[in-house]
């Protein structure tokens, strides 16, 4: 069973500069709310309470700020530091202890997913104790992911930022390990971009067998927020659906009550820890008794 899971929110988000030149990416607004709040709360409604943020030194207060000790949502929040943006298997290496050979989720602190059915779909792969499992999507501009080649309903292969690709399936940024993963990860070499390579990780476990995924259907989102474009349109998605239903995505301590993780008094903390806001309004608008 899978209980602990690391979001990798470093990076130098070179497609947003100058934006990103003093601001984390992952602390940029998507609509209402810091661009993390959601990769966190997909762990959240995974029920994975025991969680590792990994992101660059100058940021590491920025996030602290926001969620402490995670105490004030139910879970445990712990933070380290990459040096310098050496690529996604990189936070196996620096999570090694955190992980402490047990199976985990990495999440990129980057990446939006909505869609029914998806709690379910985590809660089912959190069983995980043996190889490493992904979620595809299918997208039209193959070219800019990771991508996974299926032939016969077999993997074929695993290709890093194809020219062109078949299948036309994007690895998204959520994945399953086991254990396994330091080991793997720490015998990882560079590739040409000087990065260890994701891809070249899931390529050990295809090599292994050990290697599975799940398609997420074309009624889900997986969203990017990489370039300026993406960022606005990804905005404006969420407010859309936030504005139709009158709920939020993403909101952290209204999964954190639901779960009763935290009680009435905690959300008033938050509530005044946010300050006279849109979400504090959300939040006192859900318990009017607080
Ligand atoms: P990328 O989109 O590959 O890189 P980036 O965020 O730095 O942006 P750009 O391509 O514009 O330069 O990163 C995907 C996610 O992984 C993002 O959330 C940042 C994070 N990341 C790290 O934390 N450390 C790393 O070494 C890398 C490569 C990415």
């Amino acid at each position: 069973m899978i209980t602990k899971a690391i979001i990798l929110a470093g990076g130098t988000g070179t497609r947003l500069s100058p934006i990103t030149k003093t601001i984390n990416k992952q602390l940029l607004p998507l609509f209402d709310k810091p661009m993390i709040f959601y990769p966190l709360s997909v762990l959240m409604l995974a029920k994975i309470r025991d969680i590792l943020i990994i992101t660059n030194k100058k940021d590491i207060n920025s996030f602290s700020n926001l969620f402490g000790d995670g105490k004030n949502l139910g879970i445990k929040i712990n933070y380290m530091e990459q040096k310098k943006a050496n690529g996604l298997p990189e936070a196996f290496i620096i999570g090694e202890k955190f992980i402490n050979n047990k199976s985990v989720a990495l999440i990129l602190g980057d990446n939006f997913f909505y869609g029914q059915g998806f709690t379910k779909r985590l809660s089912k792969n959190k069983k995980l104790t043996n190889g490493c499992k992904i979620f595809l999507y299918k997208v039209k501009n193959p070219q800019d992911y990771g991508t996974l080649e299926i032939k016969k309903n077999k993997i074929d292969a695993i290709k890093e930022k194809p020219k062109k690709s078949k299948s036309g399936l994007a690895i998204t940024g959520l994945y399953f390990f086991d254990k396994n993963v330091v080991k793997f990860s720490k015998k990882l070499k560079p590739s040409k971009r000087n990065e260890l390579e994701i891809t070249d990780l899931l390529k050990v476990y295809k090599k292994k067998n050990k290697l599975s995924y799940e398609f997420m259907g074309r009624g889900s989102a997986w969203l990017d927020t990489g370039s300026p474009k993406n960022l606005l349109s990804t905005s404006e998605f969420i407010s859309t659906i936030e504005d139709r239903q009158g709920l939020k995505i993403g909101c952290i301590e209204e999964i954190a009550f639901n779960y009763n993780w935290i009680n009435a008094k905690q959300i008033k903390k938050r509530i005044k820890y946010y300050g006279k806001s849109e979400y504090s309004n959300y939040l006192k608008k859900l318990f009017p008794n607080v």
